[in-house]
This record gives structure tokens, sequence and C-alpha cells, in this order.
């Protein structure tokens, strides 16, 4: 079988904030960029109700399910879904050191166990046809960074996972919560780099801390791809030229308005089956960032969006706000 080809950019999974309408928002700015879900665990995926935590629409692809779990079984299992449910890809989550998270002996606190990791890798390879990948830190407490993630990554790619996404710093299990563990070990991206010379057939993505498109094609570079997380979150237009940057892409990608005007029917779609407008509007918030108009689209979804009755007309609202606004009303 011919490995995937690289995939230059996608949007980090971030538990909360990358669900179905986040995606769905994400790709009316960006058609290729490769989208991930939200962590699911095995347990919700087994034994959960699948169609409100695998639902999607087709529009998503490409789209990645990323799993958190440590049992080779439930990871086979919940990966074949994966596959019947029409993901393209299934990540591995060795990257997230939440409690929750290493209770369940998942996440980073795997990044301790790359014979472990090899073998829920293996299981899940053999459950499914579609890319297998794991997301991962570069170490984990008092181990060094290098050596551990040579190692991890050597077991790993052995058991046949040929592409990684390394999150650029250490995570750290006790002392610092899941959001310093995001901010506070320094990046050490040159660690990513030295790991995509030294096994150059492997799809090595670097994450963490990278904010723009300029950014990006510097990283390229050195590795096959860049994950953005919260700066997409926040900034999410910033993926607008990313399928002429990255993807080959010839034409030019839809305005802002477009964006909004294309999310109204999908808005509509997703009220009747009982998602509340805010759900769907929260993740738009950021889409007129350091533009006149920011502040009055942000301020008139946060009030109006929650309210009983509330619809798409108050998305056609805010755009109008944001078409009348003053040029000095650009705060995000
Ligand atoms: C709110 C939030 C939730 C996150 N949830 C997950 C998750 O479910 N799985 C995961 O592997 N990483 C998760 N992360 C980490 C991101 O995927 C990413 O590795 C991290 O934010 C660093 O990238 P960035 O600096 O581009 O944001 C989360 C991050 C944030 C901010």
């Amino acid at each position: 079988m011919m490995p995937p080809r690289p995939i230059p950019l996608c949007v980090a999974p971030m538990m909360d904030w990358t669900d179905r309408n986040c995606r769905y928002f994400h790709r009316q700015i960006s058609r290729h960029t490769l989208l991930y879900t939200e962590m699911l665990t095995t347990g919700a995926v087994l034994h959960g109700d699948r169609d409100r935590l695998l639902g999607y629409e087709a529009a998503e692809h490409p789209v990645a399910l990323q799993l958190g779990g440590s049992e080779p079984e439930a990871l086979a299992a919940a990966a074949r879904i994966g596959e019947e449910w029409g993901y393209d890809e299934i990540n591995l989550n060795c990257g997230c050191p939440s409690d929750r998270v290493q209770s369940g002996r998942f996440g980073a606190c795997l990044m301790a166990e790359p014979d472990l990791v090899a073998r829920l890798v293996g299981a899940m390879r053999e459950a499914v046809s579609i890319p297998v990948t794991v997301k991962s830190r570069i170490a984990i407490d008092e181990l060094e960074e290098w050596p551990t993630l040579v190692d991890f990554v050597r077991k790993v790619s052995a058991a046949g996972c040929t592409r990684f996404i390394v999150h650029a710093r250490k995570a750290w299990l006790q002392g610092l919560s899941p959001k310093e563990n995001r901010d506070v070990p320094p990046l050490r991206y040159e660690l990513v780099y030295r790991l995509k010379s030294e096994f150059p057939h492997l799809d090595i993505s670097i994450n963490g801390g990278i904010k723009t498109l300029d950014a990006t094609a510097e990283h390229l570079k050195h590795v096959d791809g860049v994950m953005i997380g919260r700066a997409v979150y926040e900034n999410p237009y910033l993926l607008a030229e990313a399928d002429r940057r990255f993807f080959g892409a010839t034409e030019a990608p839809p305005e802002r308005h477009a964006v909004v005007e294309a999310m109204l029917p999908y808005i509509e779609r997703r009220m009747k089956q009982g998602a509340p407008l805010g759900s769907i509007t929260r993740h738009m918030l950021g889409l007129f960032q350091g533009l006149p108009g920011a502040r009055a689209w942000r301020r008139h979804l946060s009030e109006n969006a929650h309210k009983a009755g509330a619809g798409p007309e108050v998305v056609v609202a805010a755009l109008a706000k944001v078409r009348r606004a003053p040029e000095a009303d650009v705060a995000a």
C-alpha cells in the first residue's frame, strides 16, 4: 500500500472546542486543512450515544477521529467504529496531560510506555484500513527529551504508524494544570526537526505555539506538516489562505461575509436537529478578529444567541452590525 501523502496543515483536536459545529465552520474557510475531532475515550465510543458523539456532516471531510485509551481490544473496536462512521484517520492521543486522562492510563502518560503504544497502534492498524496516527509530546516529567522521543517514535513506527504529530514541549503530569502544560514547558521545535531528519520516511507534523501561516511555511522547511490549535480557534480566518499556500488550490478563499452566509443553512439544519444556536455561534466569535466590526459582531452574538427563540436571524443581524461598524471598532 502506498503511504498516505503528508498533510501540510491541520487544526488540533481540542476538547469542548473542535466539535462538529466548529469543524463545519472551519471547513467553510479552508476546504483542505485536515480537521480533528475532540478526543473521545474508547468507553464513550463503545458505550455512549454514537449519533451524538460521532455524528458529523460529509462536508467536514477530511476529518480525523482522535481516540483516548490504553487497551488494545477497546481501541481496535473504537477505531473500527470510527472507520465505519467514515472518518479519514484515527489518531491516538499520547499528549494530553489531564488528571482524568492519567487515571485511565492514557494520554501523555503513554509517552513512558512506548511498547504498549506500539501494541495499541498494531491492534488499531489491524482493525482498520484508514491511517492510524499518533499525537504525542516530546517527553514527560523527568524523562530526558530526545532519547524519550526517539525511543517512542522508533517503537511506535515499527508497529506501522507512519504519521506523528508532536507537540514540541514536555508535559508535567504533576504540578502543572492542563492549561499550564500548554504554555509553561519550553517549546523545543529543533527536536521535532531533528526527528524528521533521523526518520525521513515518516510523516512528521509539528505542533505548539504556531500562530500564523507564515510561521507554518517556515516550519514546513523542516517537517512535513503543522498542526495549529488555539490560534485557529481564536482567529479562524487565519485558515483562509491555507488552501492556496499549502494545498495547491487556485481559487480565492471566501470572504468572511460569505463564510457567515454559508453557515446560515447549516444553522437552520442543526437547530432542527436540536442544536442550540449558541452551540454553533460560540465558535464563530473570532471571525472578524482585528477588523472593524469585530467587537460588534462578538457582542451581538454573545448577547443574543442564547435568548429563547433565537435563530439564524441573530447571525444576520450581527453581520449587518459588522457592515455598519465604524473603523475604530476593531477590538477582538
Ligand atoms: C481547549 C483545549 C482542548 C484541548 N483538547 C485536546 C484533546 O482533546 N486532545 C489533544 O490531543 N490535545 C488537546 N489539546 C491540545 C491541542 O491539541 C494542542 O496540542 C495544543 O493546544 C498546542 O497547540 P497550539 O499552541 O497550536 O494551541 C487541547 C487544547 C486546548 C486549548
